[in-house]
């Protein structure tokens, strides 16, 4: 687990505005992608999607991600194709979505209803979200859930931001820890990532 980022990941990007930029989710599998005792090339996550919750537009030189589409509500992918610079760029992408192709404009988003996936090839721009008054309504707040079946994740070194944003930023604890997160397990720094 300590290896491998396994557990649960919570994260407000360094945003500080945790309702509005951020996200809960668990990594199930993983390999690592620079150490050998860890073959496996493909990871599995969970995701919490409240309504009015995003991740911040990123995207990765590695990963191909799926998004699925686990239930709840609808799941909004904002799609956005990269120069040759890594700069978002006009034009179109060439998409598969439930194993069907599909051209959009670079910059559109697609909706996707419980059960639902599509794949997003690396060095694309992404950023997804529960669509507003479709989730599941808990306490007033709609809740969908998502996966991400993809290839072995490097959550570490593999996720690039257009702002000033961090994947794992420093949390100031104002209550016991009741569960450690991913990137905080005992003696994690000791791992060469
Ligand atoms: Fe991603």
């Amino acid at each position: 687990m300590r290896d491998c980022a396994l557990g649960w990941d919570v994260t407000d990007f360094g945003s500080k505005d945790f309702p509005r930029i951020g996200r809960t989710l668990f990594t199930l599998r993983n390999g690592h992608i620079r150490d050998p005792r860890y073959p496996k090339s493909y990871a599995e996550k969970l995701i919490l999607d409240p309504e009015g919750q995003r991740a911040p537009a990123h995207f990765h030189r590695t990963k191909r991600e799926d998004i699925i589409n686990r239930g709840g509500g609808n799941i909004c992918v904002q799609l956005t194709r990269t120069d040759a610079e890594d700069r978002p760029a006009k034009g179109t992408l060439d998409l598969v979505v439930d194993g069907c192709r599909r051209t959009i404009a670079s910059g559109e988003t697609v909706r996707l209803t419980p059960g639902e996936s599509l794949c997003i090839p690396p060095r694309t721009i992404h950023q997804f979200w529960g669509e507003e008054g479709t989730g599941y309504r808990i306490d007033g707040v709609g809740y969908s859930v998502s996966s991400e079946v993809s290839s072995v994740c490097d959550d570490m070194k593999d996720n690039f931001f257009f702002a000033d944003l961090v994947r794992y930023p420093v949390i100031v604890e104002d209550a016991p820890r009741i569960h450690y997160l991913c990137n905080e397990y005992p003696g994690v720094e000791a791992v060469a990532r």
